[in-house]
């Protein structure tokens, strides 16, 4: 079984392959189902939870369980090889939980405004990649939690009408801005969330 992943994906190891609870899918389009409908019960369990624990590294494996542990049964568990995106997998548990200190003392302190918010909290989770797959949206998910229960704030318009699982054009700006602030020019992403009005050219 091999499944063709667009541009900007995370390929999956052979033995994370193995993870896989169902042995019948054979498509792309199969597993990309599969994955929605649990990701749509993980966000209804995400709404109906009491306490606001989003800065927390327990809640962060837990909601990627919720998210993806119906379909994969290395979900909420952080990786353990190297990908081409995210760094030394040893560095994972203390990166993370810096990011979440540094994003509670964001809100706490006034740091950013509620969008350039989200947007430095989700590329920053992109960019650590804790867990095998799903981290693209994981961190978009997570990012919206946080605008909701922390800033009162809308949540991103992410997809814009879109699939931004599949290669058109706004996951091409996606990319495109997330590869800029890995090279620390925040403008695009800011952009993209609409955190500022984008740029004239
Ligand atoms: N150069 C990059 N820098 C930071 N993050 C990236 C980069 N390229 C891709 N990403 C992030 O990684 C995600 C893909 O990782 P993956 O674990 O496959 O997530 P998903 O399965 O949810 O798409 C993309 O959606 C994006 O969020
Ligand atoms: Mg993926």
């Amino acid at each position: 079984m091999t499944f063709q992943e667009p541009d900007g994906a995370t390929p999956l190891d052979p033995d994370e392959r193995q993870g896989l609870k169902y042995n019948h899918i054979t498509t792309r389009g199969e597993l990309d189902e599969l994955e929605q409908a649990n990701i749509e019960q993980g966000l209804a369990w995400a709404a109906k939870r009491r306490s606001r624990d989003v800065f927390d590294d327990g809640f962060i494996r837990r909601l990627h369980k919720k998210l993806f542990g119906d379909v994969w049964t290395w979900a909420g568990t952080y990786r353990q090889t190297e990908k081409n995106i995210g760094i030394d997998p040893l560095q994972i548990p203390e990166q993370l939980r810096m990011l979440l200190g540094n994003a509670r003392y964001w809100a706490e302190n006034n740091v950013y405004s509620p969008l350039e918010a989200a947007a430095r909290f989700h590329h920053k989770m992109v960019q650590i990649h804790p867990f095998p797959n799903g981290n693209g949206r994981h961190a978009r998910i997570a990012a919206d939690l946080m605008l909701e229960e922390v800033y009162e704030h809308p949540r991103v318009a992410w997809a814009s009408g879109f699939d931004l699982q599949a290669d058109n054009e706004r996951r091409q700006a996606y990319l495109a801005a997330l590869r800029a602030a890995d090279r620390e020019d925040f403008a695009p992403l800011l952009a993209f969330v609409g955190a500022v009005e984008p740029a004239k050219t």
